[in-house]
Formats: C-alpha cells, structure tokens, sequence
C-alpha cells in the first residue's frame, strides 16, 4: 500500500496506456517561443496557425478511456503527472491529479464511464491524496448520501462507497471531486471526466446518424489553464482571483492546446462540456483562418439529455459546469478547408454597473462599496481576459465520402413539468464584503437555507444584481426546466428565439443556468423523489472559486 502510494506520488505516468499520441506530443521547438503575450509558449489560442497538436481522442483504456460499467469500480484518487503540453517547454511532465481505476483487466486514469439508464452503479473511492476529496456525480439524481455532498468528504487514506441506481435518462453527465473547500484546485489540477448513461433515444439517434462513440460522436471537455515555463499547471489565484474566479490562458480541447482533428465531409456528434473553473464560452463554428462566416451547427441535447427537436443555430453560450450536445454538419466545407471552433468576443459583464462612475455604486451599502473596490484593485493574471475572442478546436476538412443519414425530426420527449399552483421561490444572489452569496447567506456546513416538501413542484426565481457578474447556478439531486428569463442583456437576448427569452442552452432538462447581472430566471423543479428519510443536497455556483468561496447552500428535501 505504502509502496504504491510512494511510486505514484513520485509521478507515475500514465504510460502503458495505449493512445500514445496523446503521452508524446511532438516537439514543436521550431515555434516561437520568445515575444507576444504568450512567451512561454507557442500555444497562442487565438493565432490559427498554431492549431497542430492531434485532438486527444478518447479509446478503449487508458487516460478518459471509454469505460463500460459493468461490475463494481475500485476508483483511486491519486497524484501523478501527466504530459499536458508538447515541446521544449514541458520535457517533464506537469503534476496531475487523476482518478485511476482497472476494469476488465485494463488500466484507466479519469476514465469516461458509459453506462445503461437503469443500471447500479457501484464504486469505491479511495483517497490516495495526501489532502481531502470526494466524488460528486454532477447531474445525477442520487440519494443525498451518494451525492457527493462536501460534508462527505473523506481524508487521505479512507474509502467512500458508492451504490445505487442510474434513474437519469440518457445524456452526458460527468462527475468531479467536490472537496470542501478544494473543489476548484482539484478539478482544476485533473480529477474530472465524463459519466455518459445511454437509453433507447441515444440508440436511436445513433443509429439515424451512423454515430460511433469515440469516432464520429466525441466527448469534449473545453478548459482553460495556465502553465508556468517548464510546461506545469499552475493554479495560485491572487485575491482577485478568488474572488472573481480563475482563468486560464492556454485553452485545452481534451487537455490538448491548439488541437487540430480530421474530419471528413458527415455530421458529427460533439458532446461539449465545460470543464473550465470560471470561464464562459461564446461558441461558433467559423469558417477559414481569418474569421469567415459563422456555420450553422445543431443541438440536439443540454444537460440532462436529448432536446425534443434539433435546433439549428449559430452560436451558443456555454457556462462552467454546462453540456451541450450538438451536431456538426463537416459536409458545410470543402476538403481543404479549416472550420474553427472558437469562442466569440463578448461582454463579460464583470463589475458590471461599478465601471468608473459613482453612479452605478449609487444604492450599495458602504461595505459593498469598499468590498468593490478592492475587487477591482486586483487584476486577473490570465492573458485571456474572460469575454475575448479564441480558437479551440481546428477541424481540417479532408475527403470522404458523404454519409447519407437523415437527422430525426423528433429526439425524444420533454414533459412539461406541470407549474399551476405551484409557490415561487426567492433565490437571491448578491455581494458582500468580497464575497458572494446566496439568499444573503454564505456556505455553512450545518446551516439548512431552507426545505422543501418531498414530491412538490417548486419555481425558483433566480436574480442577479447588476452590480456583479455571471453566475452558474447548479444545483445537485434533482433537473430543472428553464420557464423563462426576464431583463437578460442584449447578448443573450440576440439569441434568445425560444420564447420567455430562452436561448438554445435553456431547453430540455438543465443543472446548470448561466445568470447574468441584472437578470431573473426563473426555472421549475420537481423534488418528486423516492429515497428513504429527509436528503439535503447543495446549490451553488459553479464558478468553482466561487463555490469554494461559499456561494453555496443546503436545502432540505423532507421525508
Ligand atoms: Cu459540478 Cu456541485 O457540482
Ligand atoms: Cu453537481
Ligand atoms: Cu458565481
């Protein structure tokens, strides 16, 4: 035991894993590694030319291997080190956290655990860090105690058991750690990956489309990190940083910067999942190096699982914490040709109403006011300032032949959760004293915010100050549907065609929702469930320094 520990703490690599491409990067020394803003680095995310690192492609083992549950999972969480970036830069690789575990006689590290709606799902934690951690499977509806609520964390050397039953319908799920108080470090640092749960609707479309799991229907985890010159994570938020979240400058497809994937002329399914601590994407599929037209791209699933029609758009938010499930037709360009995918410029609406004049402080008590300034005395150390504009991922077209399929009109069913009656909640999100809250209250462990009736249908009116900035809101144990959205910015609005101001990322069943300052959404749960006894569960933001922060609370499910 202590042995094992010693040789991974010394920094096990992942190797043996298959998929080499992804363990050994070639070097790009030839790249310039002097002048511009990213010295260090030739992964500038927002030059086209520098997108020529292969897109790690999830396989059958090894590092975000696909791994079909089918027996109970001894997972570990372990330090390691991990080869994130190619070149000169990063001959050794970076410290990492990854969650390790075999299966079937194979190896994987974070792997992306696919499993059938329905089934029981059984796995044992096991915490090989020298510090506190705790698995929480972000948007699966499970008895509190499975939840991975943070007052479950366990310390170095002790064993959490996980069991029970995959009651979501299917859709790309994924699971973190949710330490107190460690959350944004140790997922930031790696212990994340995806939880897919497949049903007869994923099988449908997958079939209508000629789908492959891992070739044409691929998982994609956008992150934003920052390295120091010798190519290691670096994660050291400033007070500023704490406070408004951390950003990072080199932009990670798969963990891979500047990544480039080969496509042929067919639609293809991309699973996105924002994995970033704090970062908003604006994104959009363009055409060419130099930011030609934006091509139209189709959702076919949020959060929780498949829309009831497609729906094409052009762009789409997409918040930490978020999923969106979209189509890509390749077809749209010719072999040749590059499409990017990138992420828009757009207004970050920090500090929003503060920005240089007294008016907008007008109403804030003195301690807010103060609280404000030294907010904005700091600065972010991230050369990507949230709200710029930035390449993802390169999709080069090559030729092939058209796949002919036809994309079903109908995905599934979304039932309307039925809202006559039902009492609207209050859900206030404010700032104070360099802190954010909710309902006026930061995250006590013991503190229960409020409790709702097992089985009652609840509206949540969600409401941002302008003086602030987006927040993804979560929340754990249960799915909502977005009703509506009132006073959004000009941003949102612009594509907000779903009525009730709802933009695409609204529909279907969500866990996460993007509020921006000054703006309400108002969104329905119902906390019908069918676990023994009373369940408290959390709600937070999903800005994860500010989760850790404390802009969280309980609330009770009574028995
Ligand atoms: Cu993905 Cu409590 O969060
Ligand atoms: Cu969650
Ligand atoms: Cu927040």
């Amino acid at each position: 035991m202590l042995k094992r520990r010693q040789l991974l703490v010394g920094g096990v690599t992942v190797a043996g894993a298959g998929g080499a491409a992804w363990l050994y990067y070639r070097s790009r020394a030839s790249q310039a590694l002097g002048g511009g803003p990213f010295r260090h680095y030739p992964f500038d995310p927002v030059a086209a030319e520098n997108f020529q690192q292969k897109l790690f492609i999830p396989v059958a083992s090894g590092p975000f291997g696909v791994l079909d549950v089918a027996a109970p999972l001894k997972i570990r969480a372990t330090a390691a080190s991990f080869p994130l970036l190619p070149g000169p830069a990063s001959q050794a690789p970076s410290p990492f956290l990854l969650y390790q575990t075999e299966h079937a006689g194979q190896a994987y590290q974070n792997p992306i655990l696919r499993i059938e709606s329905g089934a029981r799902f059984t796995a044992s934690l096991d915490n090989e860090l020298t510090e506190p951690t705790i698995i929480h499977w972000h948007g699966l509806h499970t008895p509190a105690k499975m939840d991975g609520h943070p007052s479950d964390t366990i310390g170095p050397g002790a064993r959490y058991d996980y069991d029970f039953t995959v009651r979501n319908r299917g859709g790309t799920y994924w699971y973190h750690t949710h330490a107190h108080e460690l959350t944004a470090k140790q997922a930031y640092n790696g212990l994340a990956s995806f939880f897919l749960v497949d049903d007869e609707d994923q099988r449908k479309l997958a079939k209508a489309l000629d789908l492959k799991l891992g070739v044409t229907d691929l998982p994609l985890v956008i992150q934003d990190k920052q390295f120091d010159a010798q190519g290691k994570l670096v994660y050291r938020p400033n007070m500023h940083e704490s406070m408004m979240g951390w950003l990072g400058d080199i932009v990670l497809a798969n963990l891979t910067p500047n990544a480039v994937h080969a496509v042929t002329p067919r639609t293809y399914r991309l699973r996105l999942l924002n994995g970033s601590n704090a970062r908003i994407y604006r994104l959009a599929f363009v055409k060419g190096d130099s930011g030609g037209p934006s091509l139209p791209f189709t959702v076919i699933g949020t959060d929780g699982g498949l829309i009831e029609r497609p729906e094409t758009v052009t762009e789409a938010f997409l918040a930490p914490g978020e999923r969106l499930d979209v189509l890509f037709d390749a077809a749209q360009a010719q072999p040749g040709d590059t499409v990017f995918l990138k992420s828009l410029a757009f207004d970050p609406m920090e500090n929003e109403g503060a920005a240089g004049a007294s008016g907008g402080m007008a109403g804030m008590s003195s301690q807010n006011h103060q609280g404000m300034g030294q907010m904005m005395a700091g600065t972010s150390t991230s050369r990507l300032p949230l709200g710029a504009a930035f390449n993802v991922l390169k999709l080069s077209v090559t030729a092939g032949d058209r796949a002919a399929t036809t994309l079903p009109t109908v995905l599934s069913e979304i039932k309307p959760i039925r809202t006559e009656g039902a009492p609207e909640r209050k859900i206030e999100l404010s700032m104070q004293a360099m802190r954010f809250l909710i309902n006026g209250l930061t995250f006590r462990m013991d503190e229960i915010a409020f409790e709702v009736k097992r089985g009652a249908v609840e509206i949540w009116s969600i409401s941002n100050p302008t003086v602030g900035m987006p927040h993804p809101m979560h929340i754990h144990g249960f799915s909502f549907q977005v009703l509506e959205r009132l006073n959004s910015p000009p941003q949102w609005s612009a594509t907000a065609r779903f009525g009730k101001g709802r933009a695409v990322s609204d529909l279907g069943w969500k866990d996460t929702v993007l509020v921006w300052p000054g703006e309400t959404v108002r969104i329905a749960i119902d906390f019908a469930h069918d676990f023994p006894g009373s369940q408290t569960y959390v709600f937070h933001c999903h800005n994860l320094e500010h989760e850790d922060a404390g802009m969280m609370i309980n609330f009770r499910v009574q028995a």
